[in-house]
């Protein structure tokens, strides 16, 4: 290979995806987002992880290529692939767009590997072992691995022959060419009609000789329903636990409620908002959870907008708060501490109200009051303290 050439990756991303349409409500498999990025991304970092490649034609759906064009420039914008890339539109077959990417390789360009973006998992040493095959003189590369089943080639239900498994191989992409070779093949395969499914048949047809290298088994090319498992964002599941105090004084103030249900005839309490120390505690174990700070930050009470906000609401928003940051509360565990009133006869209903405004199984809540035996200030029946501790799940992804 001359030194002076560079060597170019076609990605291919125009085929429609037939296959797999149905089970992903008809988005081409290329655009399938995987790890935060459109599938055929993965393929474009991998090459720009090899230095030998020295840029990158991306091939789209002709009705998409514009749209696409933006797409990969905001990619390598957030995400640079620190190479030249162009993108060109397909056509109706794989050898029809390879046939136009190549059409659209800088004329400095020597050699070319022609990729699937379907195959998002190669790794970048193989790309590195192609091209240095291409660098030693090989014309045509391709990586191939054993084929472990028994291959026969049929007739419709019908079993023609059986072909000699320790002689087969089968290949994936990147596949190596010089490109004047893989041109050549190409043109001969307009002519002449050729209908083949890789570029090596090409290369093979035209006479020339076809090394192979060893593929990997993990550079799976995405194709039916089934796969799509390789390409799930995988997430792990954390247990985590908020905890929450407050504490209310009791005077001329507001009518006590507690977890949103009214006391009749306990002592009033003083209170910025409606008092209800109980949400209260609850709202902040519930900004533990997460590490969303305390309500005192979210709704100061020098806050006008503050005055008078029902607890039933900052509880909703705390929630909708830790919903945004992916937690999802299993259980809530509620003790209010207080000399008077008597608790027990509205525990039930406390419990049964606050499930309700969680969108919680009744189960999943426990309310418990206790005295502090007549000492401190609750004991003194100067006021009223509540704690929660509230348990949920945090999902991650792992990518
Ligand atoms: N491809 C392409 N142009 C086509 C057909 C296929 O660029 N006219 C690309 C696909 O985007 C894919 C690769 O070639 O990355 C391998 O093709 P295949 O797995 O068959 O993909 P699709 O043709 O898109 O899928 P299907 O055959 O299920 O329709
Ligand atoms: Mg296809």
């Amino acid at each position: 290979m001359s030194k002076s050439g560079e060597v170019w990756a076609v990605l291919l991303a125009a085929g429609s995806g037939t296959r797999l349409a149905q089970a992903v409500g008809g988005v081409k498999k290329q655009f399938l987002s995987w790890k935060g990025f459109p599938l055929f991304w993965h393929s474009a970092l991998t090459f720009s992880k090899t230095p030998a490649i020295k840029g990158i034609v991306f091939v789209f759906p002709p009705d998409q290529v514009e749209e696409m064009r933006e797409t990969v420039a905001g990619l390598d914008g957030s995400d640079s692939l620190g190479l030249p890339w162009r993108v060109t539109a397909g056509g109706a077959r794989r050898q029809d767009s390879v046939f136009n990417g190549l059409n659209e390789l800088p004329s400095r360009c020597t050699h070319v590997l022609v990729h699937d973006s379907a195959r998002p998992f190669a790794s970048a040493a193989m790309v590195t072992e192609i091209v240095e095959m291409l660098q030693d003189g090989t014309e045509a590369v391709v990586p191939a691995v054993e084929v472990t089943d028994t291959v026969k080639e049929v007739d419709g239900d019908v079993v023609r022959k059986t072909l000699v498994r320790s002689r087969l191989k089968a290949v994936q992409t990147p596949q190596g060419f010089s490109l004047p070779v893989l041109y050549a093949a190409h043109r001969q395969a307009e002519e002449e009609g050729w209908d083949v499914t890789d570029d090596a048949s090409m290369v093979e047809m035209a006479g020339r000789e076809v090394r192979i290298c060893p593929g990997e088994e993990g550079n799976v090319k995405i194709t039916n329903p089934e796969d799509l498992k390789r390409i799930e964002d995988e997430t792990r599941t954390l247990p985590c636990v908020g905890w929450g105090y407050d504490v209310h004084r009791y005077g001329e103030g507001r009518p006590m409620v507690l977890g949103g249900v009214p006391i009749p005839g306990g002592p009033q309490v003083i209170a910025h908002s409606d008092g209800d120390v109980l949400l209260h505690a609850l709202s902040d174990a519930i900004l533990g959870l997460f590490g969303g700070g305390d309500i005192g930050f979210h709704f100061p009470d020098t806050s006008a907008e503050c005055e008078n906000m029902s607890s039933g609401i900052i509880l909703k928003e705390v929630m909708a708060k830790a919903e945004e940051a992916g937690v999802e509360i299993v259980h809530v565990d509620l003790t209010v501490i207080a000399q008077i009133p008597k608790l027990a006869p509205h525990r039930e209903l406390i419990r049964k109200n606050v499930a309700s405004v969680m969108g919680l199984d009744r189960s999943q809540v426990n309310v418990k009051a206790t005295t502090e035996e007549k000492l401190g200030f609750t004991g003194e029946k100067k006021g009223i303290k509540a704690v929660a501790a509230v348990t949920g799940v945090k999902t991650f992804s792992r990518s």
